[in-house]
């Protein structure tokens, strides 16, 4: 029960490594809020919680519109009655090269992975102030610090979210707030699967592919990359803050 008595909310907790994460904070004693903007996915992850006995409340919520952030914050503070951790995982994926990549697309990509994440933490910093603290993990990436083939959008926003939690951090501190970010590597979600179809690859040799660039020679299972963001939420990681938990099997390591 690492996270007994906390409360957290969970953005992108409809699917893949955001899941992950709600079910590990719930099985850890959290009370958790998924925000998701999709409606199916969100449900079905507070279901699983509720299912297993423990506590959570879905919202619909789309983070790149400060409105709609504003209203779900307000509500999971109503709902668990406190604000202690906050998981900016949800995220864009747009894939390119610069010349494909049309105005939208940058905007969908810096409002959803950069701006998404700084409307959350303007809206939740009243209710940890109030606590006296809490915890920020923003779910970054290995494209926060290499490029990678036809991916210029989304890496440069994990690039820019990477900036934001040292920012964060700084400015957050004498709030007691700390402020990290989880970089994975290659994990097995949703998102993987649309840049396969992207890259128009066979579902076999891209996964072997994806391994083959690190050491363990596989790519993560969300739930490898939750317990990373666990031990950032959680009062285990109290001297860390501004920092980076690289969980990529190696692959910047080479
Ligand atoms: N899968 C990987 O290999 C990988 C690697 C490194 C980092 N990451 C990061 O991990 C995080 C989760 O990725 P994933 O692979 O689990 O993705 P995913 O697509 O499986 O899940 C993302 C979730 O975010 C939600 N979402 C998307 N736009 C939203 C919005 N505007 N408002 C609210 N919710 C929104 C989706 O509905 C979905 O439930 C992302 O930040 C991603 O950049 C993933």
């Amino acid at each position: 029960m690492r996270l007994s008595d906390k409360s957290a909310i969970v953005t992108g907790g409809g699917a893949g490594i955001g899941r992950a994460i709600c079910l590990l904070f719930a099985e850890e004693g959290a009370s958790v809020v998924v925000a998701d903007i999709d409606e199916t996915g969100g449900q079905e992850t507070a279901s699983l919680i509720a299912d297993a006995g423990r506590e959570a409340t879905f919202i619909k919520t789309d983070v790149s519109d400060e409105g709609q952030v504003m209203a779900m914050v307000d509500e999971a503070a109503s709902a668990m009655g406190k604000i202690d951790v906050l998981i900016n995982d949800a995220a864009a994926f747009v894939f390119g090269q610069v010349e494909e990549v049309t105005d939208a697309d940058w905007q969908k990509v810096f409002g959803v992975n950069v701006l998404g994440p700084s409307y959350c933490v303007r809206n939740v910093m009243p209710h940890m102030k109030k606590l006296g603290g809490g915890s920020i993990v923003n779910i970054a990436s290995v494209s926060s610090f290499i490029a990678q083939p036809a991916f210029v959008p989304y890496n440069t926003s994990k690039g820019a979210l990477l900036q934001l939690t040292r920012c964060l951090a700084m400015d957050l501190a004498p709030h007691n707030i700390r402020v990290n970010c989880v970089c994975p590597g290659s994990v097995l979600t949703q998102a993987t699967e649309a840049h396969r179809r992207y890259t128009g690859s066979d579902r076999d040799d891209f996964l072997r592919e994806a391994g083959a660039s690190n050491f363990m020679k596989r790519i993560a299972d969300p739930r490898e990359i939750a317990y990373g963001a666990l031990f950032l939420a959680s009062d285990e990681s109290s001297f860390m803050t501004g920092s980076p938990l690289i969980m990529d099997g190696g692959a910047t390591a080479q």
